[in-house]
């Protein structure tokens, strides 16, 4: 039995819902409101104990198993879920070697030392009259108590050994705290605290767990300005967002991250009621911040001040960006750079611009709906580049045209989709005042799309124990084992899925959360062109998670989709999915069912309408039951 299975068959989907969601029994189901949304009237979430599902029929009209429910609910991604779920139901993930234990252990110590540094200085802040003057220009930026709290927000006294003796009279070691990165070196060997009269502000990764600290000077000539941990086991700045701890519930919830230059910025906005703000903390956003953000959304607004989005559009400030890399305190804007990546990781990646001289944290909390506009208002990158150039320049000078199509051009021709492409090519003719054919750049000499067929790494392990499995889930599993023979089959099926005007196989067609994500990565592999498709999804799935595909894998392969020959595999392989996608139709119906009873029992609760729902319901079946029996040679 997989992991996932094991945790499935420990844990009851009832239990853990209604740690948070008052459940009323209502036959063998259970009925609240949905706690994914604010709802007062109707109670239009149901948990289907005989399926171990839930579903929302209101608002978000979605549902799924015990492990998207406490990802959408913790802002999880599906392997701190897994982490999560296993630790309550007593399964052990893996083994560590008893190196990475030691190492786990160790930065646990770190972290744990970090903390009892929050507690000093929150105690410096509030308790003590330097203390005092600090809190006195938290106040000033508007903050409230709340939020300094919230966000742990404390003093570092003026002075070389206040923490140091602190934690040592704490039994720290002066080794952990270098290490923990609280202190730095004298030649002598002695140590001195690192942080000095500064307001500090703990930084903590995406799961709450501390990492370090940025400390902000309190007398304007002091340098630098912000004051950060230096590199530990526990704290690197690249791979870190500022706030994603407190941000991420809510960037899920809204599908939607803003990406701000500094500390503040996030905290100023989240006062606000914004919480949805995470900070690279100055430095150039890396891919890998990138990555660790998509997990939450994809979809991503970068909020750059006027001078970062100005200057940096230009060529001339690319070049200059690309120099200055390094440097601290400015979000790095490079708009080929950022293509590039929405490319890669598929994001929707946007950029507002500030109005001059004023930041987030101002912003937000002066004036809240023109933050709102302001995000709402972002752009497409290239659209956002086309336009800060257009602003500085004077349109109607033929090289002026040249020099920014010139510029802008390469940035077009880095968009994957080709009706996107095409829309930006338009709107730089109308822009430009010039005939769009003009802008057609000769053909770019990419490399054709390689996709090699797969050959399995090893041998697929044998004596395969067959466990029992929910019969969704092993038919669940058997369209996703023949994907994973060759992720290329999806293509196949969707195609055919499309020619019985059945749309394309979605994740939602799978119901278990393990499989939803593994076919999302399947889904993901296919639509990239820089790695091989089986590699893609290898290097990406969590172990846990694709493990038990790997034991089961087939032997038997299937042909080639391209090949358009009537071969019973093929044939076969649709069915399955066809099957798949029925057996989501035949459940939504059956809890429509259940919906509607409630209903007569109480009505006026649910606001659904049942017939429009189920007319719905019925015509996908009838498209599906259809295309079931036709014959495949039909297929085109
Ligand atoms: P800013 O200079 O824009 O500061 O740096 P800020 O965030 O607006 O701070 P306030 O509002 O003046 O108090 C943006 C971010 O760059 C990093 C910090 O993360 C800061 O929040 N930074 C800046 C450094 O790490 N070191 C520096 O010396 C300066
Ligand atoms: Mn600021």
């Amino acid at each position: 039995m997989s992991v996932v299975d094991e945790i499935k068959a420990r844990l009851d989907i009832v239990d853990i819902v209604s740690e948070t969601v008052n459940l009323r029994h209502s036959g063998k189901n259970y009925t609240g409101f949905c706690p994914f949304h604010t709802n007062t009237k109707t109670p239009a979430f149901a948990v289907f104990p005989d399926s171990q599902s839930w579903r929302c029929f209101g608002q978000c009209n979605e549902g799924g198993d015990i492990f998207n429910f406490v990802m959408k609910r913790e802002g999880w991604d599906f392997p701190e879920a897994l982490r999560h779920l296993a630790e309550r139901a007593g399964v052990i993930l893996q083994e560590f070697t008893p190196e990475e234990q030691e190492q786990v252990e160790e930065n646990d110590r770190l972290r744990e030392i970090l903390s009892m540094a929050v507690t000093f200085f929150q105690h410096q802040l509030r308790n003590t009259p330097a203390g005092q003057a600090a809190l006195d220009y938290l106040y000033g930026r508007k903050l409230t108590d709340e939020t300094i709290d919230t966000f742990a927000l404390g003093y570092a006294p003026d002075s070389w050994e206040a923490l140091t003796s602190y934690l040592t009279s704490r039994q720290v070691s002066p080794e952990d705290l270098i290490n923990a990165g609280l202190v730095s070196e004298r030649e002598d060997g002695g140590v001195y605290d690192r942080f000095r009269h500064r307001l500090v502000i703990p930084i903590r990764d995406q799961q709450g767990r501390m990492a370090g600290f940025g400390g902000r000077v309190l007398r304007e000539e002091d340098v630098p300005k912000y004051l950060n941990s230096p590199k530990t086991p526990v704290f690197d700045k690249g791979h870190l967002l500022y706030g994603l701890d407190m941000a991420r519930r809510e960037i899920r919830m809204q599908d939607q991250v803003v990406i701000v230059e500094g500390y503040l910025d996030v905290i100023g906005p989240y006062q606000a009621g914004f919480k949805n703000c995470v900070s690279a903390m100055g430095t150039a956003l890396t891919e890998d911040q990138f990555r660790l953000i998509k997990r939450y959304s994809r979809r991503i607004v970068l909020a750059l001040d006027a001078d970062a989005a100005g200057q940096r559009a230009t060529l001339r400030g690319l070049e200059m960006a690309r120099q200055s890399m390094d440097r601290e305190g400015e979000l790095f804007f490079d708009s080929r750079g950022l293509m590039g990546i929405e490319g890669r990781i598929k994001a929707d990646i946007r950029v507002t611009t500030l109005p001059e001289g004023l930041d987030p944290d101002e912003i937000a909390l002066e004036d809240p709906d023109r933050w709102a506009e302001l995000i709402k208002d972002a752009n497409p990158v290239v659209i956002h580049v086309m336009e800060t150039l257009a602003q500085r320049e004077d349109l109607d000078d033929p090289k002026t045209k040249e020099e920014i199509a010139t510029q802008v051009l390469p940035l077009i021709e880095d968009v994957r989709g080709s009706v996107e492409r095409e829309a930006y090519r338009q709107r730089l003719a109308r822009l430009l005042k010039v005939d769009e054919r003009a802008l057609v750049r000769r053909a770019t000499g990419r490399p054709p799309r390689r996709r090699g067929p797969y050959r399995p790494a090893q041998e697929p392990a044998i004596d395969v124990v067959r466990t029992h499995l929910a019969p969704h889930r092993q038919l669940e599993r058997g369209c996703l084992l023949a994907l994973l023979s060759d992720p290329t089959l999806l293509n196949f099926v969707d195609r055919a899925f499309r020619g019985f005007e059945l749309g394309c196989i979605h994740f939602e067609d799978f119901s278990h959360t393990d499989h939803r994500e593994l076919f999302k990565l399947v889904k993901e592999s296919i639509d990239q062109e820089t790695e091989d498709p089986l590699n893609f999804i290898h290097t990406r799935a969590p172990v846990e998670m694709i493990e038990a595909f790997l034991e089961n894998a087939p032997e038997e392969k299937y042909p080639d989709w391209r090949i358009q020959s009537a071969d019973p595999k093929l044939e076969a392989l649709l069915r399955m999915f066809i099957r798949l996608r029925r057996v989501r139709i035949d459940e939504g119906l059956d809890q429509l069912v259940f919906l509607q009873t409630q209903e007569e029992d109480e009505p006026g609760e649910i606001m659904l309408d049942f017939k429009k729902t189920a007319l719905d319901f019925a015509q996908a079946r009838a498209k599906l039951d259809q295309a079931f029996h036709q014959s495949f040679s039909k297929l085109k």
